[in-house]
């Protein structure tokens, strides 16, 4: 059998994170660009083309899980059809079909979703006041907790995602780790990356993990869990509660990556800093094969950089987190 997906830094990939489209509903600060500009529908992969690469992954590379992603992935028109296409490619070895998505429009989508055989979904919700929601997101508060309370009661699995940044959210973490804890819910504070749409980020923005565990000290009992593989880590608060932290910034976990993306217009990279991509978009359209697909892949990620130390700080990138996914 074919080996799996390396690096020549000595990982294996097993997760690719598909953006279905750069559109979102939402203006969070700390992702899009103030006035976006989407990309044209033709540019952007269609469905047979997703499934076509997603098969191309999963049956050749030995990927493992997906995870769909935006902008906000439940603004594809197509997104249950393609989660219940995606469910085909178990029978190649799929384990996983997942979610990352702003909650808003979950609602009505949740019960299709688990239908058409979504495993598990991340939702960000950076706060539980609807005034700094607003702030932070430019959207409404209260469709989200909804969308939340639809898609446990559908049965998915749901996993908070909250970015703090200094000056707009740093008052929020309390309050959603207390309603994380009354929801039963798992919460993951994610530190600023510096890929946000407007040049936004800065090191003083970014609120470190230390500095959340200090404020959660005056409240609870604190204590780290063993590493997971996952790129969170875990604290254990009052001996009862795990609470996760995504520390790209102190603490980044590049050395255990296991993924790989893909844009919504079909560039793949390797490394959610990477300065370039490679196009399969242009190939597959001028009718590339399997093989002519699986070599192009694997030789993109064979170069793949060592992660975020390697360049650290902001640097222009041709992507941002809109259009990639996170
Ligand atoms: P799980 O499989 O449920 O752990 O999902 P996930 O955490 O991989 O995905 P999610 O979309 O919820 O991402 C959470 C945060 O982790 C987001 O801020 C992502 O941008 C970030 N993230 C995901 N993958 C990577 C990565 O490879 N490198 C870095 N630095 N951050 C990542
Ligand atoms: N830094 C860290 N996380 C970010 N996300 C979006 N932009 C950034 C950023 N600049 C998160 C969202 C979502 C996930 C896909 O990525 O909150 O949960
Ligand atoms: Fe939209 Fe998600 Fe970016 Fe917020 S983080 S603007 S919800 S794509």
């Amino acid at each position: 059998p074919e080996p799996g997906l390396r690096d020549a830094h000595g990982r294996t990939k097993r997760k690719l994170r598909l953006s279905l489209t750069d559109r979102c509903n939402l203006r969070c600060v700390y992702c899009m660009p103030e006035h976006p500009r989407w990309l044209p529908r033709d540019e952007l992969l269609r469905r047979e083309e997703l499934l076509q690469l997603a098969q191309v992954f999963v049956a050749e590379l030995g990927i493992r899980e997906i995870r769909l992603t935006g902008g906000e992935p439940l603004l594809r028109a197509d997104v249950v059809e393609i989660v219940a296409l995606l469910g085909r490619l178990r029978a190649l070895g799929l384990e996983r079909i997942a979610m990352t998505s702003n909650g808003v429009p979950l609602a009505r989508h949740a019960v299709a979703l688990r239908a058409a055989g979504l495993d598990d979904l991340n939702v960000s919700l950076d706060a539980v006041t609807p005034e700094a929601f607003r702030r932070l997101t430019g959207g409404e508060l209260a469709p989200v907790l909804r969308g939340i309370d639809a898609a446990r009661a559908a049965g998915l699995p749901v996993k908070i995602n909250s970015v703090i940044l200094r000056g707009h959210n740093e008052d929020e973490v309390l309050p959603l780790v207390r309603w994380a804890m009354a929801e039963g819910i798992t919460l993951r504070f994610i530190e600023f990356m510096p890929l946000d749409g407007r040049g936004y980020w800065n090191d003083a923005r970014v609120v470190r993990e230390d500095s959340i565990l200090e404020r959660l000290r005056a409240h609870y009992t604190v204590h780290a869990e063993p590493p997971t593989d996952d790129p969170a880590h875990y604290y254990l608060l009052d001996g009862r509660y795990r609470l996760g932290m995504i520390s790209t910034i102190s603490k980044p976990f590049c050395r255990r990556c296991d993924r790989v993306r893909l844009s919504a217009t079909g560039m793949l990279y390797a490394c959610l800093f990477a300065q370039t991509g490679a196009d399969l978009r242009t190939p597959l359209r001028a009718g590339a094969g399997v093989d002519e697909l699986r070599q192009l892949i694997r030789a993109h990620v064979w170069h793949k950089q060592a992660g975020y130390a390697e360049r650290p700080g902001y640097v222009e990138r041709p992507v941002t987190m809109h259009m990639l996914g996170g």
